[in-house]
């Protein structure tokens, strides 16, 4: 039916009104059938699996506002953290496929079927794919006044004092538990860990001397970074990155092959109409290649994907790749959230 509609509207652009014309002319093309309104005639919520003031917030309120500037509807944002993403996810899947609720999600969206044998939404078969977002280097952070000054004295410290050390994250299936469990792993020494609805309030517990340790986004920790309010290690790239020029990679610091980069995608439940997830995705582009966006991205210390990456083909090839890589990982671990 809605297929159907908007091809017809496609044909029938000639009838545009007055109103449409007002609309930016990306927004536009979704046309419009008599009866029917146009593709978005209201606002877009696009829920974050994560608390606000996260990096997963932060990500996708930038994105947010572009997109609907494109689209000419406020795109707002939801936080519905909980359960290391699955709460907000368990939304989408589960809300009416017409584009008006869509998930910007991350490597979780890799990891979480492997990791929960139980869900009450499909993880995999739940989601139409928009577009790959962004991936983001992670840094390894600690309170400030933590009696190590480098990563080889915080491995000391956690080797030594073992459990004693507490290790703030998201839940199981957020980046900065997947982060945690590579460093436990590749230290070879336990951490006791606090798990959060988020980052935003981990960090909030770490600045305050709450909690120790974390793994997390440069989208998160940067400025935190930048104005002493916690003390960094290292960051979890190959290369330094220009936003944290003075901070050593994993591998400088001690840790070689200590690597990982969280990618975000944008998602809409399972049915929607192709014509509204590529009108999506164009909106996505449109934001990607904005001027403003992309330096507040790198002063955050990422960048957006390439543009041939933001489209539903694209981010289903590298979803399913991901998948596909983690659950091996996951089973050889034994490592479930049930
Ligand atoms: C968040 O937005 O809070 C994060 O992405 C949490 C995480 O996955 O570590």
């Amino acid at each position: 039916m809605i297929r159907q509609a908007f091809r017809r509207a496609l044909l029938g652009a000639g009838l545009a009104t007055a109103a449409l014309l007002a609309l930016p002319a990306a927004a536009q093309q979704a046309g419009q059938q008599a009866g029917q309104p146009a593709y978005p005639s209201r606002s877009i919520t696009i829920v974050v699996p994560f608390a606000a003031g996260g990096p997963t917030d932060t990500v996708t309120r930038l994105v947010a506002e572009v997109m609907g500037r494109d689209l000419g509807q406020p795109v707002v944002v939801e936080n519905v953290g909980g359960a290391g993403g699955t709460l907000g996810a368990a939304r989408v899947a589960q809300a009416r496929p017409d584009g008006y609720t869509l998930l910007l999600h991350h490597i979780g969206m890799g990891t979480t079927p492997a990791l929960y044998r139980r869900l009450a939404y499909d993880p995999v078969g739940g989601f139409e794919t928009i577009g790959l977002v962004t991936e983001v280097p992670m840094t390894v952070i600690a309170r400030k006044d933590i009696a190590a000054n480098s990563l080889a004295e915080l491995v000391a410290l956690v080797r030594r004092d073992q459990t004693k050390i507490n290790y703030a994250n998201a839940g199981i299936g957020a980046a900065s538990h997947l982060c945690g469990l590579l460093l436990q792993k590749a230290i070879d020494a336990p951490m006791t860990t606090v798990p959060y609805r988020g980052t935003g309030p981990a960090m909030t517990d770490l600045i305050g001397g709450t909690v120790d340790v974390m793994c997390d986004q440069t989208t998160n920790t940067t400025q935190q970074i930048r104005a002493g309010s916690v003390k960094v290690f290292a960051v979890t790239t190959p290369q330094r990155l220009p936003a944290l020029p003075e901070v050593p990679t994993a591998a400088e610091a001690g840790l070689p092959g200590f690597e990982v980069t969280v990618w975000h995608g944008l998602y809409a439940p399972k049915g929607t109409p192709a014509e509204i997830t590529t009108r999506l995705s164009r909106a996505l582009q449109a934001a990607l290649r904005d001027e403003k966006l992309v330096a507040r991205f790198a002063d955050l210390g990422t960048a957006p994907v390439a543009q041939e990456r933001a489209t539903p083909e694209a981010h289903r090839a590298f979803w399913q790749a991901d998948i596909a890589k983690w659950r091996p990982v996951i089973q050889a671990a034994g490592q479930y959230a049930d």
